[in-house]
């Protein structure tokens, strides 16, 4: 009998072979089929070896490649399909929403000229640079200052009536479902409820003064005019439909119901991108503390109203960082547009 096993030997091993080969076949298809191991695997292959090294480390989120957007700007047609072509529209209403939508715009003249972009630096997919990797991954969500659950048609809505200062897109408009399929796009990757670090704004290190304006003026004079000018009321395109440099107060620009008007936005956003052409969230070309100065200079200047009143229902959730009351605290409106907020967040603790 013993003769016998010895005979049937290799076939047994080529079975026991086959088994463990289907068996991994199969792991890696289960794998291979949850999107949070494809992300995972996908950044893991794009790591370069210097990862390792915390300071020299590279962004975690990448954007998606847009030529697997049918009909790219390059003629690749890769996805062609009428969601395809809705996300490059959407793409497209981002980078040049003015043309689209502006007091001259093409489809309807519901906003102030501003562009998404100006403010979602490269249609919202720059890391550090307000981009949208986190919407598609944590919308519809609840937010504190209307109260309730957000889709992220109301979020677009919000930005077009506050930084755009302008009136809202119906839903089920061609523009609405576009703007909204590209935002999507840009965060497929991200895996539900997440948010990658290099999402939004990131607040830089707070200073235990107020910010002052006064010495802002002269960061602005120095790091901000030649762009967007000595008045700071931005400079028209050629095209005389949207902004070569945005406006950073005035008519033109953002109300005071916009995100940016509260300084820890403001300053956060400016540190990591301004100058525009040489700034970004690894290499700041402002300290925090001239970060901050500009910001207070910048949002003591006039720009348009909107009627808040509905905002924060609740005021014990409200920002420490908004500028008008009430709140529950017993700190200035001033204190809280202008800081410093580390007292103000100590209260804040304890009150939870
Ligand atoms: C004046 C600057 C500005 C402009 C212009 C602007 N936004 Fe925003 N947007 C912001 C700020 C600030 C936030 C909040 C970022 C934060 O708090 O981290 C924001 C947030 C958002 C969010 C939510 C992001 C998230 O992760 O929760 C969406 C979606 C959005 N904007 C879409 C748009 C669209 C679409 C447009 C154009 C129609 C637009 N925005 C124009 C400044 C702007
Ligand atoms: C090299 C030119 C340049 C300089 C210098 C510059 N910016 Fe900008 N800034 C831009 C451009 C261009 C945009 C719009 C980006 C886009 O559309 O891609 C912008 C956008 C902005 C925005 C968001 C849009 C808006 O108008 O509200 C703010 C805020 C801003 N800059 C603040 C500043 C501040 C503060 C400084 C000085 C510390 C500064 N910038 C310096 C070119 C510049």
């Amino acid at each position: 009998m013993l003769q016998d096993d010895h005979i049937i030997k290799p076939a047994r091993y080529a079975m026991i072979c086959a088994w463990v080969v289907l068996i991994m076949g199969a792991g890696l298809a289960l794998l291979a089929s949850n999107p949070s191991f494809i992300f995972a695997l996908k950044n893991f292959l794009a790591q370069k070896p210097s990862v390792k090294k915390p300071t020299t480390e590279k962004s975690f989120w990448v954007p998606p490649d847009s030529t697997l957007i049918p009909e790219t700007e390059e003629g690749k047609l890769i996805l062609e399909t009428e969601e395809g072509k809705l996300i490059l529209y959407g793409r497209e209403l981002v980078s040049h929403t003015s043309i689209y939508l502006g007091p001259k715009g093409k489809v309807k003249a519901i906003s102030n000229g501003m562009n998404c972009q100006n403010c979602h630096l490269k249609a919202g997919t720059l890391p550090f640079g307000n981009n949208y990797s986190a919407v598609a991954s944590t919308y519809p969500k609840f937010r504190h200052r209307s109260g309730t659950v957000e889709s992220i048609e109301k979020r677009v809505n919000d930005c077009i009536e506050r930084s755009l200062n302008g009136r809202e897109l119906p839903n089920d408009s061609k523009e609405m479902r576009a703007i909204v399929s590209y935002i999507k796009w840009v965060g497929k990757d991200v895996p539900k409820k997440t948010t990658p670090r290099e999402a939004g704004i990131q607040t830089p290190s707070y200073i235990d003064r107020p910010a002052d304006s006064v010495k802002g003026k002269i960061v602005y004079q120095n790091r901000c005019s030649r762009c967007h000018g000595q008045d700071g009321k931005g400079m028209m395109n050629a095209n005389g439909m949207e902004w070569k440099y945005p406006p950073l107060h005035g008519e033109n620009s953002f109300n005071i119901g916009a995100g940016l008007f509260r300084l820890t936005r403001f300053a956060g956003y400016v540190k990591a991108n301004m100058p525009n052409d040489i700034a970004t969230y690894e290499k700041p070309v402002l300290s925090d503390e001239e970060a901050w100065d500009v910001g207070a200079y910048v949002l003591s200047l006039p720009r348009p109203e909107k009627d808040i009143s509905k905002d924060w229902p609740d005021i014990s959730k409200k920002p420490f960082d908004h500028p008008f009351g009430p709140y529950v605290d017993s700190f200035s409106e001033v204190q809280h547009k202008y800081g410093p907020f580390a007292s103000i967040q100590a209260v804040q603790k304890k009150g939870k």
